[in-house]
């Protein structure tokens, strides 16, 4: 099957194989093992494949117990994976999905070393968050076959992958690939390798304009974080969210997009989050962050001030916490399309999907009006001048009207 001439090449359930048995290798290899691929999981550290693989019969005993799964259908889901400690060891596989660290040389090696042994038509993916694919598939000798599958955490639930292309990549192994995520259950959207790709981009100001109200001392996080839920919708706010993730994960998150975006102010990390970091509170892990995880749920502690969430969200934009996110969240979203990163319907399918929104935020957009929205960032701009706030021309010229 030569991919590069049939874009269409069906979606034939050949070998996958899944380097790093970690959260996401596991994730991965049950996923594709569930879609009735045999499965090959590598892991350098001896045991740890197997290990992963214990942990998934575990998992999938439970949803047997509560009747959500047949015994057979578990048994052949690990039945499907072997596990191996070499990549010299791997059959001709039809896709190799990388889950190794994030570490840019490891990266580069591990796919390589796959490159020289894998026939030319296997898909070399990286299950990367922040790395760019084009510099991922640097050294190989043949880039169009290289492209990120992004999964979500935990690959067998979350539904969303971003499908990466990089500068070198291939419309035909592009389009295969996204086919072949379609034929697991899953729902790809595709985008170039920008900084961030969709989800970890445009999500940046639900916590950085969050920290910043905090931080200019309008509200307190009980009250944004009540604030986001029951006014906007989301199912967490944004303090509960990045305590949940971690503060040193999300703060990683956010000062790799700022460095990759050549210090884009739109991107800068806070203060308010660098002190968190800086004094350990990381959040539930460390058993302090933005709240403290005692015996009491951390929303119950920490009240919100229910008068106060009333009147910033009659206020003017600038002092309104959720009424400035979604106006930042619209302008990153219709930016992304404006360069031709990706398209409207799959920013807003990502977002939705990758990390819960209650909608989309282009098609939020258009609902507030994205002349509005242009205005209320003009509005930000004025009190915040340094280009934070700068619109995305894409929210005046027209291009993205209904
Ligand atoms: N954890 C998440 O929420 C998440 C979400 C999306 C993407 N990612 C990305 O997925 C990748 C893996 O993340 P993770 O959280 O699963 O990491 P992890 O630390 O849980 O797992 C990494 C695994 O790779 C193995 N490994 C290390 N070097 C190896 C080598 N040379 N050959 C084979 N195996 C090797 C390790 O032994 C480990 O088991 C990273 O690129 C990360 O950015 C993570």
């Amino acid at each position: 099957m030569d991919l590069s001439r049939d874009p269409d090449a069906p979606t034939t359930l050949g070998e996958v194989a899944v380097i790093g048995a970690g959260t996401m290798g596991a994730g991965i290899a049950q996923v594709a093992a569930t879609a009735g691929h045999g499965v090959i999981l590598v892991d350098a550290v001896a045991g740890a494949a197997e290990a992963a693989i214990e942990r998934m019969r575990t998992v999938l005993a439970r949803q047997v117990d509560k009747g959500r799964l047949t015994q057979d259908a578990a048994t052949a889901v690990t039945d499907r994976i072997t596990p191996a400690t070499a990549i010299s060891d791997l059959p001709e596989c039809a896709l190799v999905v990388e889950a190794v660290p994030e570490d840019l040389e490891l990266k580069q090696r591990i796919l390589g070393d796959v490159a020289a042994t894998q026939p030319p038509t296997t898909i070399l993916a990286t299950n990367t968050s922040s790395l760019d694919i084009t510099a991922i598939a640097e050294p190989i000798p043949d880039p169009e076959r290289v492209l990120g599958l992004h999964f979500f955490n935990p690959p067998p639930l979350m539904r969303l992958v971003e499908v990466v292309h990089g500068k070198g990549t291939a419309a035909a192994y592009l389009a295969h690939a996204a086919a072949l995520m379609a034929a697991w259950g899953k729902t790809p959207v595709t985008c170039t390798s920008t900084p961030g790709f969709i989800v970890n981009r445009v999500a940046r100001p639900f916590y950085g304009e969050a920290q910043r109200v905090v931080e200019e001392g309008l509200a307190d996080p009980a009250t944004v974080d009540w604030i986001f839920r029951e006014q906007g919708g989301f199912r967490m706010g944004p303090f509960e969210l990045t305590d949940l993730i971690g503060q040193d994960v999300n703060y990683a998150v956010g000062a790799s997009v700022w460095e990759q975006t050549g210090r884009d102010p739109r991107y800068a990390p806070t203060e308010f989050q660098r002190g968190l970091v800086e004094a350990g509170r990381l959040g539930r892990k460390s058993g302090r962050g933005v709240y403290s995880y005692g015996a009491e749920p951390a929303a119950a502690v920490a009240g919100p001030d229910l008068g106060l969430a009333e009147r910033l969200g009659s206020g003017p934009v600038e002092t309104d916490p959720l009424g400035r996110t979604v106006a930042m969240l619209v302008n990153e979203a219709v930016d992304l399309v404006h360069r031709g990163e990706a398209s409207a319907a799959d920013v807003d399918t990502a977002m939705r999907l990758g990390v819960n929104y209650p909608r989309g935020p282009i098609e939020w957009g258009r609902d507030i009006g994205l002349d509005v929205v242009a205005e209320q960032l003009a509005a930000l701009d004025r009190a915040f001048p340094g280009g934070r706030y700068r619109p995305s021309p894409a929210l005046t010229d027209g291009s993205l009207d209904d």
